[in-house]
């Protein structure tokens, strides 16, 4: 399947599920588990959520991951200060990388906004260098957008 036909089978099941649910954290975990079922090579999907200058763990999919990011540090922690989607080929050149999963290689961050305020992240990580590319990058800002759509604030 190629990734525009991935992308928008990904995009119409987020919508089954969390159409009638509004909780943030029921939508995040099924988010979750759908972006590990349908993505291709991925050893980690999931959220992190803003509480001032940390980054707290939501639901995810994969191992068990660091609990609390630093704003400013890290992929997860620079989508965040620098406001912006972070496509990282090969993690281990990038400066500051948090080493939760040591198969990750290639990682995907995206933030999520509510109000033009960034409320959190959503990290993809792969063991595959050059992973994510601008399509993935898009597919996956559209899905955080929906979340944040269809959700109400997390508490
Ligand atoms: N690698 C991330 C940390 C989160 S894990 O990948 C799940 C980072 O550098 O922020």
């Amino acid at each position: 399947m190629d990734k525009t036909e991935l992308y928008r089978q990904i995009e119409t099941q987020a919508r089954a599920l969390a159409s009638g649910e509004r909780n943030a954290i029921a939508n995040a975990a099924n988010f979750a588990a759908l972006l590990w079922e349908m993505l291709p090579d991925i050893n980690w999907a999931g959220f992190y959520f803003r509480k001032g200058r940390w980054l707290v763990l939501g639901p995810f999919m994969g191992k068990p991951a660091c609990t609390r990011l630093q704003v400013g540090l890290g992929v997860c922690g620079s989508a965040v200060a620098q406001e912006k989607t972070i496509l990282v080929p090969d993690v281990h050149k990038f400066p500051g990388h948090v080493a939760c999963d040591a198969r990750s290689n290639a990682e995907l961050v995206v933030p999520l906004v509510r109000f033009d305020t960034i409320i959190g992240v959503l990290d993809l990580d792969s063991p595959l260098i050059s992973r994510f590319d601008e399509q993935d990058a898009r597919g996956v800002e559209t899905l955080a957008k929906f979340w944040v759509n269809a959700s109400d604030e997390v508490g």
